[in-house]
């Protein structure tokens, strides 16, 4: 375990950072909880008792059949809703229909090139009721694992809701991802068939999905079927027998697919996010407590109103996309914007551009999209009016106070109040982020935990910290969105959340809770990096690196980056054959935006004769994040095995 990787002004500028900005008043006295006692009220009677608490909470949704207990717990085995029916695309669709919202507009969708297109409730029900038949009549069913590599479609989100309208549990691969990524992820979770599209927008050109899907299927040896959905057009292969086209499945499918009613258990999807190790997690959400979880923080954390235009430009590759763009927000009744492309095209004001043309209420991004604003310049936001905006989110990394102050005023114009959302693929929803109307907001803070959310920041021992010094946070007790296992790995679902402080759930997050009872996120203190709010694995990005023929040895670290957060460093040992040179820098950062995908390419790349190690023969991965950070190494170097390392690395630095 390392220190936090957070950057030390970063630090510095939260611990100096002593600003509060209570909820405006206008916003207060309409919102769903008004007032910091009613927040205290709830909080307090959560934590007393989470399962009654839960317990009523879940009965606002839809089930078949009700849940004969709320809450099996075998640490760190959970089951929530016991016994419980449900089918959370019927939450998302149907039980809106029935409810007279079958006209009102689900999902706005605005393509890159520019194009908008708008599903009513009715229309989405009737697409993914045909879409679900078309899965059935390749013979996809219940517990069938599915892939999806589609870009930001309306068909995107067809696409998992049919998923999930038959039990057919959904794994959604990022579009930036490559083909071996696809392969990893297909054959870790067996998948029967892969959905995707020709190709998809980005900044004015072609990403070729269904190109790569092509690479990788010859690796793939479960995958009997793919659908193609013909965005753009553009020229791809089709193989008889294995690949169809979405219309035309859909052409000859039935209309009429009702919910397959659910066990609250049954898994809803999978989602790959990195680790320690090199190889990706698998995590598992399961209907139910999923279904609870995102339901309720949208609710609650967006303070969502029967007429907000929501939009998150998260992209449905991360869990973001797919309890904010999709679930939780469905679920609510709302409509949700998805927009196809990139925030650059084809000027930097386009998302302003969205906000003002849709009206859009409730915006909700990441930190290094508000640090990229920030540096395109403010007469992009000023060109455009953003008043319909009531409220402004932010997820993905910890957000700087300047960056936060600049998306107050100049996007917010003060009137709004800001959400720094803190959770993890792995909790499934938000667990700490201010109540917008209730709690007043620090910038930088991701604030208070939500109900029913008990964290604690203790030392590697499990002893609880006092205010104001950091250490590692972890939660306490279960909660109902939490993921459920890593697929086919309970064992490293185990090692890896509930070991490193036995009985609690370890976030692999550092923080720090202030007098007031703020928590104050400062990084990742395992082999994590986030790179635009990104996370990768060091280790992922080492193996890709050593499985290049002229490399020996690899060792990558995360330094502080102004604009993403986080950047990344590789130190390269090269087989004895090869010398170092340019060109073969070049070669390598390429080969890892082949190999993973171009977000994981280096931004530095340093060649060396040999890494820091210890005596065990452990790389110091300590010793490089300090020289990749500062240039130099300051820290404890006494278990260095060879010391003329440092000194070489360093005149390589020069
Ligand atoms: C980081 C994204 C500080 C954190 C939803 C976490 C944050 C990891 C915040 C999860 C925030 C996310 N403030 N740090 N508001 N939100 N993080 O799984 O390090 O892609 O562990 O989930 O992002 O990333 P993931």
């Amino acid at each position: 375990m390392t220190s936090p990787s957070h950057t030390d002004s970063h630090l510095s500028s939260t611990l100096r950072e002593n600003r509060m900005f209570p909820p405006p008043p206008e916003f207060a006295a309409k919102a769903r909880i008004g007032s910091l006692a009613e927040y205290d009220e709830l909080y307090a009677r959560s934590a007393a008792a989470p399962e009654a608490f839960w317990d009523e909470i879940a009965r606002e949704l839809h089930w078949f059949a009700p849940w004969t207990k709320t809450l099996e717990w075998d640490l760190p085995w959970a089951k929530w809703f016991v016994g419980g029916k449900i089918n959370i695309s019927y939450n998302c669709l149907d039980r809106h229909v029935n409810n007279g919202k079958k006209d009102k507009t689900a999902i706005l969708w605005e393509g890159e090139p520019g194009e908008v297109r708008k599903l009513t409730y009715g229309e989405l029900l009737s697409e993914v009721e045909r879409f679900a038949n078309a899965l059935k009549s390749l013979g996809i069913g219940k517990g069938d694992r599915v892939a999806v590599y589609m870009g930001m479609t309306p068909e995107l989100a067809v696409a998992i809701l049919a998923c999930a309208r038959i039990g057919a549990v959904h794994s959604v691969i990022f579009g930036g991802f490559a083909a071996n990524a696809i392969v990893d992820r297909v054959n870790d979770a067996q998948c029967v068939a892969i959905l995707t599209q020709d190709t998809s927008y980005r900044r004015g050109s072609q990403v070729k999905l269904k190109a790569s899907v092509d690479e990788a299927l010859p690796h793939c040896p479960t995958v009997k079927n793919v659908v193609v959905y013909k965005r753009s057009g553009a020229d791809i292969t089709m193989q008889a027998g294995r690949d169809h086209w979405w219309h035309d499945l859909m052409a000859a499918a039935a209309p009429a697919c009702p919910a397959e009613q659910l066990d609250s258990e049954d898994p809803l999807y999978i989602l790959y996010t990195s680790g320690t190790t090199g190889k990706p997690k698998g995590l598992v959400h399961t209907t139910g407590g999923y279904s609870v979880g995102t339901y309720f923080t949208s609710k609650l954390v967006f303070d969502l109103k029967d007429d907000d235009v929501y939009w998150c430009s998260a992209d449905i590759g991360w869990v973001t996309g797919h309890s904010y763009v999709i679930y939780g927000i469905l679920q609510n009744g709302v409509t949700t914007l998805m927009y196809e492309g990139a925030p650059n095209h084809p000027e930097c004001d386009r998302f302003w551009k969205i906000i003002d043309d849709h009206k859009v209420s409730v915006f909700y991004t990441a930190p290094t999209a508000i640090r990229a604003f920030i540096k395109w310049g403010d007469q992009y936001p000023l060109k455009h009016d953003l008043s319909s905006l009531r409220l402004l989110g932010t997820v993905g990394e910890p957000i700087n106070p300047e960056a936060w102050m600049w998306y107050r005023d100049m996007i917010g114009k003060g009137r709004c109040p800001i959400v720094d959302t803190w959770w993890q693929t792995e909790t499934g929803a938000i667990m700490i982020a201010p109540v917008p109307g209730a709690v007043a907001t620090k910038p930088g803070s991701a604030t208070r935990p939500l109900p029913g959310i008990v964290p604690e920041i203790v030392t590697k021992e499990g002893d609880p910290v006092p205010p104001g010094q950091g250490g590692l946070l972890i939660i306490r007790k279960p909660w109902p969105s939490m993921a459920r296992t890593i697929f086919n790995d309970p064992e490293r679902y185990e090692q890896a959340y509930w070991s490193e402080v036995p009985g609690s759930y370890f976030t692999g997050d550092g923080a720090r809770c202030d007098d007031d009872g703020y928590y104050w996120l400062m990084g990742r203190v395992d082999d994590v990096i986030n790179v635009s709010g990104h996370r990768l694995g060091t280790m992922e990005i080492e193996s890709a690196l050593v499985a290049h023929p002229k490399v020996a040895e690899a060792a990558v670290v995360g330094r502080p980056d102004e604009l993403k957060g986080q950047g990344i460093s590789a130190f390269v040992t090269l087989e004895s054959a090869f010398q170092p040179s340019p060109e073969l820098k070049d070669e390598l950062r390429k080969w890892v935006a082949k190999e993973i995908g171009a977000l994981a390419r280096p931004d530095d790349l340093r060649f060396t004769d040999q890494l820091p190690k210890t005596r065990s023969g452990k790389i110091m991965r300590r010793l490089l994040r300090e020289l990749a950070t500062h240039g130099e190494i300051k820290g404890d170097t006494t278990t260095l095995e060879d010391f003329s390392v440092i000194a070489k690395l360093r005149e390589q630095d020069e």
